[in-house]
């Protein structure tokens, strides 16, 4: 058995709180946070779960072997760090950390611990982006040229982290999960309409040393709610629409060809051919990405999004915030 303890446990820490409590080799040992009302309502559901708002609490039982952290971005990394010093498995909400110094600190204080640390990159535990990446990597969509995100919707507004940094982290993650890359520069442009330094919209364009490119658009203030992903590919283009009830994944048996007609000129064909939607499982995410933690930890293997995947996306993303502060200019990293 694994002994769990959860802090934070607000909007999105209870959907932790409760795929943890139903996974065998799992004991939900605490729920620690701050707000009364969300302790009274992890009481009600869990009753034999300890509730407390004393973290120091949960470091001094070493029967909670695992901390997961879902508190508000900016007490990510010293709620990790002493999670880590206190020689826990420690699993944390994306993003790791808010600087790339600390996120380094997290990869390499797990590492002098010889103990897991894991980022909660949802999207690369979903089985639609699952079969993206399995397409791309037999080759089935030809070369894989480019990708572009779309994340919007009208909230939730943060007051701490701006979109870029709150909605980001799923595109960048699986941005560099899809191309098995990281990108060598970052270019971003946005703008703070609702509170002053906090900027709502973010454009952002992700270069990579092969010429592949990803763009990420994050909004909280837009009249839409997309979840879209879009890979171009040479022979195939695919779209993973997370709004979509059923049919997350289509493709597109869609392309061009630059062929030589005669020795001095160049004929382009486009082809449009059938839309293939594949059946994807209906599994939660969330709930693989907790069973993938527990794995780790019983087998003592490395987690997908490990702690060297969340440095890469904070590298990414603090790259992002330089560039947004010197309009757009690219950063390379
Ligand atoms: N993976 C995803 O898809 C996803 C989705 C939403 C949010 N998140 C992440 O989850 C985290 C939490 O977001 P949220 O929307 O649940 O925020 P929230 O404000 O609803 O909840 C945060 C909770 O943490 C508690 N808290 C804050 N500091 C604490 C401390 N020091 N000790 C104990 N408890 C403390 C607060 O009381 C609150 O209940 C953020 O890092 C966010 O990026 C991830």
């Amino acid at each position: 058995m694994v002994g769990v303890a959860v802090v934070g446990a607000g909007h999105w820490g209870r959907n932790l709180v409760r795929n943890f409590a139903a996974l065998t080799d799992v004991e939900l040992k605490y729920v620690c946070d701050l707000n009364e009302k969300v302790r009274q309502t992890i009481r009600e559901i869990y009753p034999r779960t300890n509730v407390t708002e004393d973290f120091q609490k949960v470091l001094n039982d070493p029967s909670a072997g695992a901390v997961l952290i879902a508190t508000d971005t900016p007490y990510h990394f010293d709620l990790a760090k002493q999670a880590l010093e206190a020689g826990r498995h420690t699993y944390v909400e994306k993003p790791l950390a808010m600087s790339s110094r600390d996120a380094q600190e997290l990869v390499d204080l797990a590492r002098s611990r010889g103990v897991k640390l894991m980022v909660g990159h949802l999207l690369e535990y979903h089985p639609a982006m699952n079969y993206m990446k399995k397409m791309i990597d037999r080759g089935q969509a030809g070369e894989p040229l480019y990708l572009y995100f779309q994340r919007v919707n009208l909230g939730i507004v943060r007051k701490n982290e701006n979109a870029w940094w709150s909605l980001a982290p799923h595109d960048v993650s699986v941005a560099c999960y899809l191309f098995g890359d990281q990108p060598v520069s970052v270019s971003a442009s946005g703008h703070a309409y609702l509170q002053k330094g906090v900027e709502d919209v973010v454009f952002a364009n992700l270069k990579f040393a092969d010429g592949k490119m990803a763009h990420i658009h994050v909004s909280w203030l837009d009249p839409h709610k997309i979840r879209r992903v879009t890979l171009v590919g040479s022979q195939k283009m695919v779209v993973f629409d997370d709004m979509a009830a059923a049919e997350k994944i289509r493709v597109y048996d869609k392309g061009a060809e630059v062929r030589s007609v005669a020795s001095y000129a160049e004929a382009i064909t486009l082809r449009t051919g059938d839309i293939l939607i594949p059946k994807i499982p209906a599994d939660e995410p969330l709930k693989t990405e907790c069973r993938h933690f527990i794995d780790c930890i019983i087998n003592d293997t490395t987690p997908r999004s490990d702690g060297a995947d969340g440095l890469r996306v904070v590298k990414v993303l603090a790259a992002g915030s330089e560039s947004l502060a010197r309009g757009g200019e690219p950063v390379s990293l």
